[in-house]
């Protein structure tokens, strides 16, 4: 009998070659290829089946149906995932181990399954009991929810075909396993696999499938980058144990914007849906602290407030530090030289940390001012006036850019009780001010400082 052929797949990124590399040439991983059975090809001089396939049609003959999405009704899902579930829609749900996922997708599950939607929760990972006592703590008993503990893909697609749910779980898609590959369950080839079945159950069926995606700790969905482009949305629930909040966001989505982020907070009885995420990021701040600035964020269609802060300590020895927790440290440099040249403010023998609170990132350039102030505040070692949030770009010349959304923002910024802001000069044209809130238009970095710290002697030099 003839050898069976076979390869050797990059584990961490899929690349496959004839032989084994001892580093990936493709993604630079060492020791990552594993021998994988080659899939058969058709044989020589077999007659070439013919298309059974679709024709091409006009694209105006396309059925219009805007997609009619499930919604769970727990908002902040519905939200991230762009106003509900898609039909057939196959969604990726990576996290690290603890994050909530299986959390998170029994919620899901339960609120479909109170609509009356049979459910498919398949998991490979728990016991039936273990998943039950879960559920029992979320509440989340329901006739309509069916559990199967499972790794054999052949036996999950045949609960599939007989039971007809109309959403599944498959918690993790790691754990899956198809018997005709030899690789070990959680491999490349396995989870690829895996993913490929039920991609195809879900287009063929118009059944709206998660699988759980466990994340390593460098970050990346366990070996297979592959799947990322195999499915249509890729969520993330971001979070550690030590806080109780937890983020989901989209990194990609084919059926809506990937800038929304939902919060959650974990409690006893499961996740909670945090409707006020800026009072919770602001919580633990102590007002009149030096170092400490409010910006105003928009993630997705959403104003966030958040606590910036900065620490300026003289350097022991050699050259000076700069740290940036969540935040970009080219951003933090970049605004350190500005307030170097344009301001004069001399940071060459100080170490500067600086950090965004609550585990968020600060991506957007409209928190720079906010960072500004706080690395000024934190430097002269003078608080800010505390009901204050400031926002804006600052750009190379210390001028603040203009931002977008700015309504929005500011009407975040009053709700939660603040009642001055410093927003760039280019906003103040035809803008809609809330009542509670005093705004100051700022054009240069420098007119920040009278507003910034009323009682210091720059308060004249403007
Ligand atoms: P889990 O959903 O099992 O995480 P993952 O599937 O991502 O590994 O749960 C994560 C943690 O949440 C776990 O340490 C227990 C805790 N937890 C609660 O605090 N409250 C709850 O109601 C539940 C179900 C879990
Ligand atoms: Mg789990």
């Amino acid at each position: 009998m003839a050898k069976a052929k076979v390869r050797y797949t990059c584990q961490a990124c899929g690349d496959i070659r004839p032989v084994a590399y001892g580093r990936c040439p493709a993604c630079g991983a060492w020791n990552s290829y594993v021998e994988e059975r080659e899939v058969p090809a058709a044989p020589a001089g077999a007659v070439r089946r013919e298309g059974q396939g679709s024709a091409p049609v006009p694209i105006t003959r396309v059925p219009a149906e805007g997609h009619a999405r499930m919604t769970t009704g727990l908002a902040e899902v519905d939200r991230v995932l762009g106003g509900g579930i898609v039909p057939g829609a196959l969604m990726l749900l990576g996290g690290e181990p603890g994050a909530g996922k299986s959390t998170l997708t029994m919620q899901m599950a339960a609120a479909l399954a109170r609509q009356q939607r049979t459910i498919l929760y398949l998991s490979g990972e728990e016991s039936a009991h273990q998943i039950r006592l879960r559920a029992e703590r979320l509440s989340a008993l329901d006739d309509h929810m069916h559990l199967l503990c499972e790794s054999d893909m052949p036996s999950v697609l045949e609960a599939i075909r007989g039971l007809k749910p109309d959403f599944v779980v498959v918690d993790s898609i790691q754990a899956m396993q198809d018997p005709e590959l030899s690789s070990v369950p959680g491999s490349v080839a396995q989870v690829r696999e895996a993913a490929l079945q039920f991609q195809q159950v879900a287009k063929r069926s118009g059944l709206p499938v998660v699988l759980v995606g466990h994340v390593t700790k460098e970050g990346t969905l366990a070996g297979p980058r592959v799947l990322e482009h195999l499915v249509d949305t890729v969520l993330s629930f971001e979070g550690d144990r030590y806080r109780a909040h937890r983020l989901l966001r989209t990194l990609k989505n084919r059926f809506g914007s990937t800038l929304e982020v939902g919060v959650f907070e974990m409690t006893g009885s499961g996740l909670s849906e945090v409707a006020d995420p800026s009072a919770l990021f602001l919580a633990e701040r102590s007002p009149g602290a030096s170092g400490s600035a409010v910006g105003v964020l928009v993630e997705g269609s959403r104003p966030l407030l958040l606590e910036v802060q900065a620490l300026v300590a003289p350097t022991p020895s050699g050259s000076p530090r700069r740290a940036a927790n969540g935040l970009d440290p080219g951003r933090l440099v970049q605004i350190l030289a500005v307030l170097d040249r344009r301001l004069g403010l001399d940071m060459a023998r100080a170490d500067v940390h600086a950090n965004v609170v609550g585990g968020l990132h600060m991506d957007e350039p409209a928190g720079d001012l906010a960072l500004a102030l706080a690395i000024i505040s934190a430097a002269r070692g003078v608080p800010l006036p505390d009901p204050m949030v400031a926002i804006g770009e600052i750009g190379l010349g210390a001028e603040i850019r203009r931002v977008g959304q700015i309504e929005a923002r500011l009407h975040e910024a009053a709700k939660l009780g603040f009642s001055q802001a410093l927003i760039p000069r280019g906003n103040l044209e035809g803008l809609a001010i809330p009542a509670s809130l005093s705004v100051h238009g700022i054009g240069q970095l420098v007119e920040a400082l009278p507003h910034a710290f009323p009682a210091s002697p720059d308060a004249d030099r403007s």
